[in-house]
């Protein structure tokens, strides 16, 4: 399988094809994954609530994030890797140097971290130093006791402003990519038609350059009822194999996410 790198989404972009991210955070599913066609496999920090049952990602050290971006590593067939950076690894850019590179050591291709234009000295020191980082909008799971829950993010004109606006710093600090997060679908398309690196969307309707999804979440695995921008492709799946190749086809096609997975301004 030939390598994923920044190269080979930029030129995905340009040429509007979508590519497909899933978490994975062991090298069982890592293998399973690359081989369905995913792209980029997130090491997400969803992990602390799907692997260790915890009701938000705050209780997910730095350290459990370099075990399980080794393991993914490790499976690995050629995937783009991106770890997620935990809550509060990164207050200060001179903290976000260390563990950034506590997971590159560990495996990652990139790191990815949550928050707003406050972010752009942090991503422009890492950056510069040769750490590719994703930006990650709009409903941040760490900022969920801020935001008062996990509610949609960038409703309404001011709002909306502001997160094209944080984007474009992101974007100009040096971010590699950035990922919006239950957005409504109009603002995310704006956003990705701004900016020049490429966009992945969760619950951020079908413009964006790529998609992204929990990997409990697809296989139907997640207890209760799910967030409506999730679609469970082993409903129709005879394996679990089936069902990763089944949202890879979705998300090329278009034909994931569907209008009733995203949400209105
Ligand atoms: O941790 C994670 O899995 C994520 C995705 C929900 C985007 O950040």
């Amino acid at each position: 399988m030939k390598n994923t790198t920044l190269h080979t989404l930029a030129q995905m972009k340009r040429e509007g094809e979508k590519f497909c991210t899933l978490t994975a955070y062991d090298a069982c599913f890592a293998q399973l994954v690359g081989e369905a066609g995913v792209e980029v496999i997130l090491v997400g920090d969803s992990l602390g609530m799907v692997l260790q049952g915890n009701d938000s990602t705050l209780p997910v050290t730095l350290e459990e994030m370099a075990y399980h971006t080794a393991c993914v590593k490790r499976g690995n067939r050629g995937a783009l890797i991106m770890a997620d950076l935990p809550f509060m690894s990164y207050a200060t850019p001179e903290q976000a140097m260390e563990s950034a590179a506590a997971l590159m050591q560990a495996g990652a291709h990139m790191v990815k971290l949550e928050g707003t234009a406050w972010l752009a000295d942090t991503i422009e020191r890492l950056s510069e130093r040769g750490i590719p980082v994703c930006a990650h909008l709009g409903l941040t799971p760490q900022s969920v006791n801020k935001l008062g829950g996990y509610k949609v993010q960038g409703r309404g004109d001011a709002e909306a402003q502001q997160l094209l606006a944080d984007a474009k710093a992101l974007e100009a600090a040096g971010a590699s990519v950035l990922l919006l997060e239950c957005v409504p679908s109009p603002l995310a398309k704006q956003v990705t038609e701004a900016a020049e690196v490429p966009v992945i969307g969760i619950g951020a309707g079908p413009d964006t350059d790529g998609q992204v999804l929990v990997l409990h979440d697809i296989l139907g695995l997640t207890p209760g009822r799910p967030p409506r921008f999730v679609k469970n492709f082993m409903a129709e799946a005879a394996t679990p194999q089936e069902a990763l190749r089944a949202y890879v086809d979705a998300v090329k096609s278009g034909a994931f996410p569907a209008p009733e997975h995203g949400f209105q301004s």
